[in-house]
């Protein structure tokens, strides 16, 4: 099997298992991710085929949406198997998925370039007008007010705040959104974060105008 073949096939196998998917990492995440990622690796010389992979596989194990993390890397180790893509290439894409896909990413520092650019293609995603909305789609999901002018913004919004209940979908532009940009890690990312972040300050500020009849 060609690598554009292995890609169609993984995309259809990880696609029947978000397809009901609806707290942010559904299918389109992915899809978008993974297209992302794929400009990401041509105009960053990297290697297309491990990058494409790893962005499509790079929800199926996180410990957000499922319950558990050892059978959902069984089955994905299962289905590499089945494609015959040699132990080389496996222990990369799993190093990739592990590294960037649990929370934080145990903040170990990522290793090759690869990872380093599925990992900007999830945080793209999180910013501009896709992550506006996946913002205010997560927050009524979790039933948060789209803006509490009770609380107070500010920049070191702990974790604790925010499971406590303590936010709203404005807030936590300021406690995660905002501060992506500066966490690229790759030139062609920052670019593009550039334009994403620019793109959310103009509505946030328009929000703020709005909220208060000005
Ligand atoms: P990821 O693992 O891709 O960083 P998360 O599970 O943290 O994603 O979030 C999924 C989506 O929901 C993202 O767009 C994120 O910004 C948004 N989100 C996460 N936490 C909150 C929150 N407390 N309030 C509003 N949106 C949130
Ligand atoms: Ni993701």
């Amino acid at each position: 099997m060609n690598a554009e073949e292995i890609i169609r096939k993984t995309e259809a196998w990880v696609k029947n298992q978000l397809i009901d998917e609806r707290s942010g990492h559904d299918w389109y995440h992915v899809k978008r991710v993974s297209n992302q990622a794929s400009k990401l690796a041509k105009l960053e010389n990297a290697d297309y085929f491990i990058v494409t992979m790893a962005a499509l596989l790079h929800d199926i194990a996180d410990d957000k949406l499922i319950e558990n993390e050892q059978k959902a890397l069984d089955s994905i180790k299962d289905w590499l198997d089945s494609l015959e893509i040699n132990q080389e290439e496996q222990s990369h894409i799993f190093d990739i998925i592990q590294s960037i896909s649990f929370k934080g990413g145990n903040g170990s520092p990522l290793r090759t370039l690869e990872a380093k650019i599925v990992q900007d293609a999830d945080r793209l995603d999180a910013m501009g007008a896709i992550g506006i909305a996946r913002t205010f789609t997560y927050s009524g999901h979790k039933g948060q007010a789209m803006y509490d002018p009770n609380l107070e913004i500010r920049e070191n919004m702990t974790l604790e705040e925010y499971r406590n209940g303590q936010s709203s979908a404005v807030h936590h532009f300021y406690e995660k959104l905002l501060k992506l940009k500066d966490l690229m890690n790759t030139e062609h990312a920052k670019k593009e974060a550039e334009i994403r972040h620019q793109y959310m300050e103009t509505f946030l500020a328009q929000f703020f105008q709005e909220w208060q009849g000005k």
